[in-house]
């Protein structure tokens, strides 16, 4: 009477156990000192049996964790004199975030990690999203961020521009213009590359007055512009009817000429 109790609890301990709990295996079950409970199982994972028909004195297996879940403690168990030597191995949930400094996340982020494979990149100081990708989902991992922020590009410092109203950087693909005062001559548009300004950076140029203005007699110069800045050379010569030696005058960066003027005689 007390056997058969006993064979009952053994049906529904080995029920899910690769051996059939046919009542002649479960006689050799108690005989051979076999463990009376199938291997503790870890919450997401499994024990895999190695079925070994010539030895049933022993249960072996090892442990797996389900797709996404990465064991910790020992991946193998047996059973000995009817006890499982090891306890269940922890099945954690993988960390996007811990399979390199910046896990998943491109070069110059930094990789936060929400828990349940959710994460997201965040650009490191001086960095900006390059505005690429914004939603990523494999089988395991979820990225949820602002948008663009996967690939982080270094932001341009501003001082270059000189003016100090100015933020002290832009990030990547921003345009500046930039224009003179008046009196001075020069604009452009600059882009921030990368952490490189693309384009011309402001140089301001003195503006000379029209050669005109000199007030030369009897002479023209060379080359005719719209506008002269500083660096800018002309050179005089004297008109027909008239004899002097050619002469050449400088924009200086103080906006005024310098050099010489010629003296032009009748011929
Ligand atoms: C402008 O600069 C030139 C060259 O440096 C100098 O010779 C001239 O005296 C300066 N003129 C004025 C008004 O400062």
């Amino acid at each position: 009477m007390f056997k058969f109790v006993v064979l009952i609890l053994f049906v529904s301990a080995l029920g899910q156990d690769i051996f059939p709990p046919s009542p002649l295996r479960l006689l050799e079950v108690i005989n051979s000192g076999r463990c009376l409970y199938p291997a503790p199982r870890p919450l997401n994972g499994y024990f895999v049996y190695r079925s070994n028909a010539n030895d049933i004195s022993v249960d072996i297996g090892i442990y797996k964790c389900n797709t996404c879940y990465s064991l910790l403690g020992s991946d193998h168990n047996a059973c000995w004199q009817r006890r499982w030597i090891f306890p269940a191995p922890t099945c954690r949930r993988k960390d996007p975030c811990a399979t390199s400094v910046a896990g998943p996340c491109m070069s110059n982020a930094e990789c936060v990690s929400y828990g349940s494979g959710i994460y997201t990149c965040i650009c490191r100081n001086g960095y900006s999203g390059n505005g690429k990708r914004s939603y990523y989902k494999n089988a395991c991992f979820t990225y949820r961020g602002i948008k663009g922020i996967d690939g982080c590009l270094k932001d341009c410092d501003t001082t270059v521009l000189g003016n100090p109203s100015l933020l002290d950087s832009y990030p990547h693909d921003v345009k500046v213009e930039w224009t003179c005062k008046a009196g001075l001559q020069g604009s452009g548009t600059v882009r921030c590359s990368n952490g490189r300004w693309v384009g011309p950076l402001p140089n301001c140029l003195s503006l000379c007055a029209h050669p005109t203005r000199l007030d030369v007699d009897n002479a023209d110069y060379w080359p005719k512009k719209e506008n002269y800045v500083e660096t800018d050379h002309v050179t005089w010569r004297c008109d027909i009817g008239y004899y002097g030696p050619e002469t050449q005058s400088v924009c200086n960066s103080n906006g005024s000429w310098t050099g010489h003027v010629p003296i032009c005689l009748r011929n």
